[in-house]
């Protein structure tokens, strides 16, 4: 009877799980999404200190509730307190923290079990693989967290370390496969493997430039999801596996979109050998030519006479928080009947599904957000492109220049449009560090400005005219 109802809650938490994942996918429905998962492992969570035990005939003392209970309060003080207080542009460093608790979780599931399964080689499999990928998504998670924080700014290489990170997982296999051969009851060797998972986690994330820190936290994710699910396995608990297998494979999904549209092989992001020419390095040609600075009431002109309108935002408008503002002016210029969409770049910001959200958050209708796939040959019958605090993502150095880190690297095309206005402060770089030509484009036009104060700028004109 306890064992059916027990399923059946880890059932509905399973299915709360995929449909929330699944509403997660459009801005519209993410919010409702992410309460259903919530309540999915609430449900988890519950059947599981209140029906497990007596499934497996266990006699939990009273006391050992009280400290359940107590943990949980705390955790969710903590938790509550960091993601209220936290800012979208530190989402990503936040994220990064949280999956390393969760990756400390599984390698401590090891710990503990450890001792109470030797002879069981299946277990014991379980047990160690769940230990070595928590600690390694542990130990590299807070070293990403500490990289995106401003706390380690440097990628740190050691002499030769991709040929010591090989050594050291091959070192992480042997020491398992004794233990797991051997089936030895000294928990010294646990301990040992534990210390040299840690270690590689560190030395695995430490060389890999702040640019790829997304891609990293995201692969990060996906080991937190499958060393879970090895957890799922060891207790033959449904919804621990299935929620690691969702986490596990929607982290790895990820990656791979995530390393197409930064133009990274995954590869590369395995064998620790990136970061290097991306943001750090910043070379590339140099831009000779002229600039055409516009002002305002320039930019306002020329948009009120155009039939269509793109408008590109890039990380520049989350700093200037102008999206309320921008939409201000994309519902002004849909009224005066011109067409209006918003071009999202993947990796425009910084998190993926940066701009989705902000611009969201404003309220703008998701049916005017495009994909770069579906917007790229737009451009070339596009009156004015206005460019929002955007830069590495339509940049054409990542079609036409073979010595710029980003060569390679899917962009929105538009320097195909008739007009670009693009909005920034000064000439600085963006994210990867490089020149861009199309500011020298005799097409564009630099609107130069903080992105919240130029736009209520354009508003104004475009009101008065
Ligand atoms: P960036 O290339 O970083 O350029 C942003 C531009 O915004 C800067 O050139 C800056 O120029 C301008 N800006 C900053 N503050 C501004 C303000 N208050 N008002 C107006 N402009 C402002 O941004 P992007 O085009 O969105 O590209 C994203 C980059 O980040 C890519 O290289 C991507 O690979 C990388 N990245 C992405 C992610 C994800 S997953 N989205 C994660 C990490 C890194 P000024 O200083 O002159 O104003």
């Amino acid at each position: 009877m306890e064992t059916a109802l027990l399923n059946i809650i880890y059932l509905i938490a399973s299915v709360g799980f995929i449909i929330g994942l699944k509403m997660l996918g459009s801005p519209k429905t993410a919010r409702k999404g992410n309460l259903y998962a919530a309540f999915g492992m609430l449900l988890a969570i519950l059947g599981t200190i209140f029906i497990y035990p007596k499934t497996a005939h266990i006699e939990v003392p009273g006391f050992v509730y009280i400290l359940i209970f107590a943990a949980i309060l705390i955790g969710t003080v903590i938790g509550w307190g960091i993601a209220v207080k936290v800012e979208m542009t530190k989402m990503p460093e936040l994220v990064s923290f949280f999956n390393g608790m969760g990756g400390a979780t599984a390698a401590l599931i090891g710990l503990m079990e450890f001792s109470h399964n030797v002879g069981h080689t299946s277990k014991m499999f379980m047990i160690i693989a769940g230990l070595v990928i928590g600690s390694i998504s542990f130990s590299g998670s807070m070293i990403a967290w500490g990289k995106l924080s401003g706390k380690l700014r440097k990628p740190v290489r050691l002499p030769k370390y991709n040929i010591l990170n090989t050594l050291l997982s091959l070192v992480i296999i042997a020491v398992a496969g004794y233990i797991i051969a051997t089936q030895v009851a000294n928990p010294v060797y646990i301990y040992v493997l534990f210390g040299l998972a840690l270690l590689y986690g560190v030395l695995f994330v430490l060389p890999i430039g702040g640019a790829d820190m997304p891609v990293v936290i995201s692969l990060l994710n996906s080991f937190t999801g499958l060393a879970a699910a090895f957890g799922g396995f060891l207790y033959d608990n449904m919804a621990m596996l299935t929620g690691g297998i969702l986490v596990g494979s929607a982290g790895t999904i990820l990656t791979v979109a995530m390393t197409k549209a930064m133009n990274r092989s995954l590869s590369a992001v395995i064998f620790g050998a990136f970061g290097e020419g991306s943001a750090a390095a910043g070379s590339g040609s140099k831009i000779q030519g002229n600039i055409k600075e516009a002002g305002p009431s320039d930019a306002a002109i020329l948009l009120n006479y155009a039939n269509k309108v793109i408008i590109v935002p890039g990380y520049g408008l989350a700093v200037a928080q102008a999206q309320h503002v921008l939409h201000e002016l994309e519902e002004l210029l849909t009224k005066k009947g011109i067409d209006v969409k918003y071009a999202i770049h993947p990796v425009a910001g910084r998190m993926p599904g940066h701009m989705n959200v902000l611009l969201a958050e404003a309220n703008v209708d998701y049916d005017k957000l495009v994909d770069m796939d579906d917007i790229n040959n737009e451009f070339a019958n596009t009156d004015v492109v206005l460019v929002v605090g955007a830069n590495d993502v339509v940049n054409p150095a990542a079609h036409n220049d073979p010595s710029s880190p980003i060569y390679g690297m899917p962009i929105l095309d538009v320097e195909n449009a008739k007009n670009i206005i693009v909005n920034k402060r000064s000439m600085k770089p963006g994210y990867a560090g490089i020149e861009n030509e199309l500011f020298y484009n005799p097409k564009t036009s630099m609107l130069f400005g903080d992105a919240k104060a130029a736009l209520t700028k354009v508003v104004q004109e475009l009101k008065n005219m």
